[in-house]
């Protein structure tokens, strides 16, 4: 029997506009990722998030079965679009859709009421059109509004958010919509653009760090940091060697160590460019703006030297390994990684700069299989040993890393539903629960059924080792 430590938090994750399928949103396409989707080619297999889970009007029965799984804590995030779908004056109160405002009031309670533990995300990949119109991370007024709504949503839901979390996985944002214009804003090597978005984004979470604490002195905030270990493809070549040393450097490091710091500094010798240079430097209120760790973990990645754009310094994602298993995403489950992370890699970051210890939260986890959109009832996909295996190796590497004495206090498994997963569409599915798309029906698979087993129990014992 393996036992985590008391109090340890079960859970799931999820985000607003992968299950939500928001009425208002889609009426009113009032994100950019809802316009995104309309668009011919940016999604895989043609699908969009218009109807998604439904969770918009679904989410009583969702808790009640997340509940009936034992789970005990469930991330969410709040609809910036929906809550503030058109400009505010800055001199003037924020401007808020009070319909939205109150549909997050009534889950956030009805998981209360549950005795379920709610993780907030205020940003998770999706921002309002008009902001995103007056250039989304490029621009300052995107900066203020975030720290506006922030704290007006501190206020708005004091007592009833354990944990916030500003900003999801930062550099995936970036890399995706600045990088290899997969995402809004839909941006092919836009390095500067990239670095720009950085600060902002950095900034944001600083603000908005400050700003949930002015309503709430106790809250406890941090970002979603999403790690991958980057491995070579061939470890005897210097340019497979830099571009692994840039994506670690940059995608692993940047976030955490500015936090830690309080100061913005890119590696050498991208530092030299001056339009690079200029964006370095101190950030105000950034300095040991976490309160927790939040880490989600997937896969690690072998990178490789990009012959055909020798400028880009993060090279290109080679083939998996051949090694370990591959999910449908083509993300080989390496769970030694997750142990080596959280035991060294992220070893700095620790302890703040006061010496304050940051418990660590899994805040995202999970793996991938694929199914049409389209599949309604039926048994498929209901065994899913594989998600199983995933699932007991990576809750074993976390007890490893606990009894290594890292102080982790608890684990969301992405995701609770399968959902709408972003460029790759509805096809991809994470769930515990598998969603038959069009008739909207749950179905827990056995992976939902081994990991309701050891929540009940906290641990692993003989029936799920
Ligand atoms: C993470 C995202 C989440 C989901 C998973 C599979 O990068 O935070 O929204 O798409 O990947």
């Amino acid at each position: 029997m393996i036992t985590f430590p008391d109090g340890f938090l079960w859970g799931a994750a999820t985000s607003h506009f992968q299950i939500e399928g928001n009425p208002f949103e889609i009426a009113n396409r009032c994100s950019d990722w809802s316009a995104w989707t309309t668009v011919e080619g940016h999604i895989a297999d043609h699908t969009n998030a218009d109807q998604a889970c439904e969770f918009y009007n679904r989410y009583l029965d969702d808790i009640e079965l997340l509940s009936q799984l034992n789970l005990k804590a469930f991330r969410l995030s709040l609809n910036w679009p929906t809550l503030c779908p058109g400009p505010s004056n800055i001199n003037e109160p924020l401007k808020v859709n009070r319909e939205q405002v109150e549909h997050y009031r009534k889950l956030l309670t009805a998981l209360k009421k549950k005795g379920i533990k709610t993780i907030v995300t205020l940003y998770h990949f999706c921002l309002p059109k008009h902001l995103a119109d007056l250039g989304g991370w490029q621009s300052q007024v995107t900066v203020d509004e975030f720290a506006r709504l922030a704290q007006f949503v501190a206020r708005e839901y004091k007592g009833l958010v354990d944990y916030w979390l500003t900003i999801n996985e930062p550099l995936v944002q970036v890399y995706q919509g600045y990088i290899k214009g997969v995402w809004p804003p839909g941006l092919k090597h836009c390095y500067k653009e990239a670095f720009i978005s950085i600060r902002n984004l950095l900034s944001a979470h600083a603000y908005a760090y400050q700003a949930i604490h002015i309503e709430d002195p106790q809250a406890k905030v941090s970002y979603a940091m999403h790690w991958r270990p980057f491995a070579p493809r061939n470890k005897f070549s210097p340019l497979d060697q830099m571009v692994s040393y840039f994506r670690n450097n940059i995608f692993n490091h940047l976030f955490p160590r500015s936090i830690h710091t309080g100061s913005l500094t890119f590696p050498f010798p991208l530092d030299l460019q001056p339009e690079v240079k200029e964006l370095e430097g101190p950030i105000s209120g950034l300095k040991n703006s976490v309160d927790y760790l939040a880490l989600n973990y997937y896969t690690r990645e072998i990178c490789q030297f990009n012959y055909q754009f020798p400028f880009d310094p993060f090279g290109i994602k080679s083939a998996a390994s051949g090694q370990w298993t591959v999910d449908a995403m083509g993300w080989e489950s390496y769970s030694l990684g997750l142990h080596k992370l959280l035991t060294e890699e992220m070893l700095p970051y620790h302890f703040d700069k006061n010496g304050r210890e940051l418990p660590i939260i899994i805040t995202e986890n999970g793996y991938a299989s694929s199914f049409p959109a389209q599949m309604t009832e039926g048994d498929w996909s209901l065994d899913d040993p594989e998600r199983i295996a995933y699932l007991k190796s990576h809750l074993l590497a976390i007890h490893r890393a606990i009894k290594d004495g890292v102080k982790i206090t608890g684990y969301l498994y992405w995701s609770f539903l399968d959902n709408f997963e972003w460029a790759d569409g509805l096809q991809m599915r994470f769930g515990l629960v598998r969603v038959a798309f069009p008739t909207q029906k749950r179905t827990p698979r056995k992976s939902a059924i081994f990991y309701a087993g050891i929540a009940a129990i906290n641990g692993l014992d003989d029936s799920t080792m």
